[in-house]
């Protein structure tokens, strides 16, 4: 039997079936039956925008899968690269198709030297790392004019490998910057999360070799970060890449809207948060403050998720093996403490308000040394294999460019009134 929906028009008396489909109406059926009639939905919380086979969230059971594949899975057995690789092409490489792919990014993680020192170096001193990135990942459509061929297979594959690749790389180069650090170039025998770190890290050594373990522990966390379906960066990229922008334009857009303190800003707010509260005998009164309405306990809710965020645990285990090679962050008993109160507390009880994956993953950041104004920059390398996953599906569903309706409530038109006269 067809699922559908019975609706009586109280202005015509017309009794109308709204067929579902997969548990939605779909908006070009509902405008058949029901010619302007729209749906007012600002922050989309009830708007499917896309089809999609890259992520299946559910919320309410907290279970996230990359296509297919349980993040818990992946996040144990699996690699950032392999990962990247599974959201882009839907299936697993195999041997030969995981060398080719970690040669490709490996031999495309260099940029060209007028990015660097026309742009990069362009900025003030003490530019924040993130706006940098925004920047320099808009500025490399300029290096690249053929990304504009989008529907060229060749040509999307060159932007996807050296977004991915070079994403690191800019990242590292805004750090080194905003700290009067020399750039320090790729070294090509490190895997991909070694090199990040030696980019990062790098003073006078001739290699710079990370811990295994924390390199480790940073390939969980893109893993874990890579995509996360329709948040608004990559919604920022969906309704970007409609337009038919290159991809370098897309990202830096999608970019800008993961600089946010509500999306990849969140872990350093967290950590804000933390130092505020100082000690564990203030988490209390902090705790009814949030209530009261002062600000928001940070890392803490989700739109989709109204359970514990199955990336936070996760991040939960990391940090114990983060900790026991650089020590334990000392903010960390505060977040237990504050998780603890807030977890049996009835408003976040009745809000469905858990730990996100924000909560836990700023406290390992900053015990690797990695300084607040980079966590959402470490956000955004991973996420660019989510972002391009989905430009390319985007692309291939050959979708219909983002124009939404407003509701206009302004003034009724009024006569011009010259400036004299006013
Ligand atoms: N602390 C205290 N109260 C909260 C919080 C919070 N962190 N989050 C939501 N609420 C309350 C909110 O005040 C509201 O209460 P009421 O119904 O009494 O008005 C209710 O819960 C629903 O909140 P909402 O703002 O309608 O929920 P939303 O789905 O629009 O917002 C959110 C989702 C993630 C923006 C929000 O929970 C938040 O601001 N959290 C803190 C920031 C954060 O941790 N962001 C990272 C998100 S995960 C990473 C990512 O996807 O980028």
């Amino acid at each position: 039997m067809p699922e559908s929906i019975t609706i009586i028009d109280n202005r015509t008396g017309n009794q109308l079936e709204i067929p579902i489909s997969q548990g939605g109406v779909v908006a070009s059926e509902w405008q058949k039956l029901l010619p302007g009639i729209w749906f007012y939905d600002p922050g989309f919380t009830a708007t499917a925008a896309c089809e999609s086979t890259i992520t299946y969230l559910d919320g309410d059971a907290g279970i996230l899968r990359y296509r297919g594949y349980p993040i818990e899975v992946l996040a144990e057995k699996s690699n950032y690269l392999e990962v990247a690789y599974l959201l882009l092409y839907g299936e697993l490489p195999t041997t030969t198709e995981f060398d080719q792919w970690r040669h490709e990014i490996t031999y495309h993680t260099y940029i060209h030297e007028n990015l660097r020192k026309r742009f990069l170096e362009g900025f003030h001193y003490d530019a924040h790392p993130m706006g940098m990135l925004v920047s320099a990942v808009a500025a490399l459509s300029t290096f690249y004019p053929d990304a504009k061929d989008i529907f060229e297979p060749d040509s999307r594959q060159r932007q996807v490998v050296r977004l991915i690749a070079k994403m690191p790389t800019l990242a590292a180069a805004a750090h080194r910057f905003s700290v009067g650090m020399p750039f320090v170039y790729p070294d090509n025998s490190l895997d991909f999360c070694a090199n990040f770190l030696s980019m990062m890290w790098k003073v006078a050594e001739p290699r710079f070799d990370a811990n295994p373990t924390l390199a480790r522990a940073l390939d969980i966390l893109f893993i874990l970060h890579a995509d996360h379906e329709q948040n608004c960066s990559t919604t920022a990229m969906r309704v970007v890449g409609s337009s038919h922008a290159d991809p370098y334009s897309c990202c830096a857009a999608a970019c800008a809207a993961l600089y946010g303190p509500r999306h990849g800003g969140a872990n350093e707010a967290v950590i804000r948060m933390l130092t505020e509260i100082g000690s564990l005998e203030n988490v209390p009164s902090f705790v009814e403050a949030v209530k009261q309405g002062h600000g928001r306990l940070q890392g803490f809710g989700h739109r989709v998720y109204k359970s514990y965020d199955p990336r936070a645990k996760i991040i939960k285990a990391t940090a114990d093996e983060v900790f026991s090679i650089t020590g334990k962050n000392p903010l960390l008993d505060i977040a237990l403490k504050l998780e603890e109160i807030a977890l049996n507390d009835e408003y976040f009880i009745s809000r469905r308000l858990y730990p996100n994956v924000d909560f836990y993953s700023g406290l390992i950041y900053q015990a690797m040394g990695f300084p607040l104004e980079m966590f959402p920059a470490l956000f955004a390398i991973p996420r660019t294999a989510g972002w391009l996953a989905h430009w390319m599906e985007l692309l291939d569903q050959d979708s219909k460019i983002a124009r939404p309706r407003q509701l206009y409530v302004g003034p009724d038109p009024r006569t011009y009134v010259p400036v004299d006269q006013r």
